[in-house]
């Protein structure tokens, strides 16, 4: 079972995972949970260099860099695990690249498509949760978290969450078009709703699909 998380920074993602993989600890499963970009050593690098990095980084050259951290997680981490049962949730996966790479920076969507399947080998989630919210309730969610007061020092953001209002906009949108042509896997789920309620929409939703496994 491969479950995936989406959903722009300070959505809820990491909040949501770590409940999941509580309830699904005790319910008796292995689980692995990852976070992306990173998971490897190789990817780690990866994840500092688009993160950390003050440098500017070209759209075509982050969104290779992405891929190649993606690569490596799949190959060293996410398919040996579904292999041998283990219940897989990332936080983050493809459908970030499409939502970040292509609908926030403007590549390609048809490229994207195959640049993903590479860097996935063909894998894709068997069912992803998509937390939306509104970048200004993002932002006030990050700000509160980092105790940055609100007339706030930029330096204190990433790189990705440097890039302005606008563009998680325009992210939010492309989550927002994914669910509507991933209607098979995409659960998309109001961000805005206590965590605990959350988390309840998500067990309920898993259990709908996934009856024998969730038991
Ligand atoms: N449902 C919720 N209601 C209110 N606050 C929440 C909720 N879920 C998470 N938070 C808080 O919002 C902040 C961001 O949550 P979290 O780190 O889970 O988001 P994220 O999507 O993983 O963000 P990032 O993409 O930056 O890793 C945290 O301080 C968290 O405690
Ligand atoms: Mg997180």
């Amino acid at each position: 079972m491969f479950i995936t998380f989406e959903g722009i920074d300070g959505a809820g993602k990491s909040t949501q995972v770590k409940k999941l993989r509580k309830y699904l600890t005790e319910k008796g499963h292995e689980v692995l949970t990852l976070r992306e970009p990173g998971g490897t050593v190789v990817a780690e690098n990866i994840r500092d260099l688009l993160l950390t990095s003050k440098h500017d980084i070209t759209p075509i050259g982050e969104l290779l860099l992405f891929s190649a951290s993606r690569a490596e997680l799949v190959q060293n981490v996410i398919l040996p695990a579904i292999e041998s049962g283990i219940t897989v949730i990332a936080d983050r996966f493809y459908d970030s690249t499409t939502a970040y790479q292509g609908y926030g920076r403007g590549i390609d969507l048809q490229l994207l498509r195959q640049i993903n399947s590479i860097a996935t080998f063909g894998l894709e989630p068997d069912i992803t949760f998509c937390l939306d919210i509104s970048p200004e309730d993002a932002l006030i969610r990050k700000f509160s978290e980092k105790s940055i007061p609100l007339a706030f020092d930029e330096s204190e953001l990433d790189r990705m969450e440097s890039s302005g209002l606008a563009f998680y906009q325009r992210v939010r949108e492309g989550y927002l078009k994914l669910a509507e042509d991933e209607k098979r896997r995409f659960v998309m789920l109001d961000a805005g709703n206590k965590t605990e309620h959350i988390h309840d929409l998500i067990k309920q939703r898993l259990a709908a699909f996934y009856p024998d496994f969730f038991r």
